[in-house]
Order: C-alpha cells, then sequence, then structure tokens
C-alpha cells in the first residue's frame, strides 16, 4: 500500500516572524513529510509587513528546512486545506493566556470542517514570552531584541524603524 503523505499547515499572522513561530516551524517539520506556512489575515490585528515581506522573510529563515512551503490566500483556512490535501493544523501556545484562544479557533475550524484536526504544541519556555505585537512595541523605544526574532527579521524591522515605516 501506497505511503499516505501527512501534510500540516501552520497558519498565523507572522507580522513578523519570530523565534517563537521558528521553534514551532522546526519542531514540526519533523513531525509531518510537508508543512505549509500561512500568512493569513486577522482582521484583529493591524499590520506592519505586508503579506509579501511577511512571507519572504519566512522563507528566508526556513531555508535550511527541505519540506517547508510559504502560502499566502485570501479565505477560510479549512477551506484551502481540504482543497489540497492537509488535515492538520498545527498551532503552538505560549502559556495559559493562549489556550482560551486556541481552543476557540480550534473548535471552530472542527465546526466547520470535521475532517481536519488541530494540534497544539507548546513554545520552548525560553520563546514562552516572544509575541510580534510586543517585539513591534518594544522596537519603538530601540530596545534590543536581538535574541527574539531571526537576524534578517532584526535587520528588516530595523530597517523599517529608520524609515519611519
Ligand atoms: O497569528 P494569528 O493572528 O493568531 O493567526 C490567526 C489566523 C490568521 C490563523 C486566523 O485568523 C485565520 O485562520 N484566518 C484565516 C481565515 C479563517 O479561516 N478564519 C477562521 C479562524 S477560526
Amino acid at each position: 500500500m501506497e505511503k499516505k503523505i501527512r501534510k500540516a499547515m501552520f497558519a498565523g499572522s507572522f507580522d513578523p516572524i519570530t523565534n517563537g513561530h521558528l521553534d514551532i516551524i522546526c519542531r514540526s517539520s519533523k513531525i509531518f513529510d510537508e508543512l505549509q506556512i500561512g500568512v493569513l489575515y486577522n482582521p484583529n490585528k493591524s499590520g506592519m509587513f505586508n503579506f509579501e515581506e511577511r512571507a519572504e522573510l519566512i522563507e528566508k529563515c526556513t531555508s535550511h528546512l527541505d519540506n517547508i512551503k510559504v502560502v499566502s490566500f485570501n479565505g477560510l483556512l479549512v477551506n484551502y486545506c481540504e482543497e489540497n490535501g492537509i488535515d492538520t493544523l498545527v498551532r503552538g501556545i505560549r502559556s495559559g493566556a493562549d489556550v482560551e484562544y486556541e481552543l476557540q479557533m480550534a473548535h471552530m475550524n472542527k465546526e466547520l470542517n470535521p475532517n481536519i484536526e488541530t494540534i497544539i504544541l507548546p513554545t520552548a519556555t525560553k520563546y514562552s514570552f516572544i509575541s510580534s505585537s510586543l517585539i513591534k512595541e518594544v522596537l519603538n523605544f530601540d530596545a534590543n531584541i536581538k535574541n527574539l526574532v531571526p537576524k534578517v527579521v532584526l535587520e528588516e524591522l530595523k530597517r523599517k524603524a529608520n524609515r519611519g515605516n
């Protein structure tokens, strides 16, 4: 019998990708044959980077992994997954504070498509306080964030901060 290729999706806003996201990506890429990273619109968040910039940064940070595909699309996440043979959604949680939000999304996605499962990975403890929003906030005060984001992201954040956009 032919072996089924296990495809998973790690979707998020990634504005921009942080070391916490990268931790989840590296670990999930070992569990699945193919991991797609979906750069998606979250109506509750305003953006600093456009979608092309976010995707490009993710591609640069994950170039050492050979089973990653970065995508961006409009519409429901579960519909894209169904159409592309993906049956697992990966999400990371940093602390108990994330659990409620993640459970709500997992249940909604399950309601929308019962064939798609969500698995939740705890982010490594050393990254458990990192969020893209906090990174952008402290950057405004010229804080040192070099341990929190990949090098290419740090350079791009500094470039944007100096340009004033
Ligand atoms: O990194 P985020 O902002 O927590 O990720 C949330 C995201 C982008 C995964 C979510 O808003 C999403 O899936 N958007 C695509 C549209 C969709 O399917 N919404 C229903 C989510 S239950």
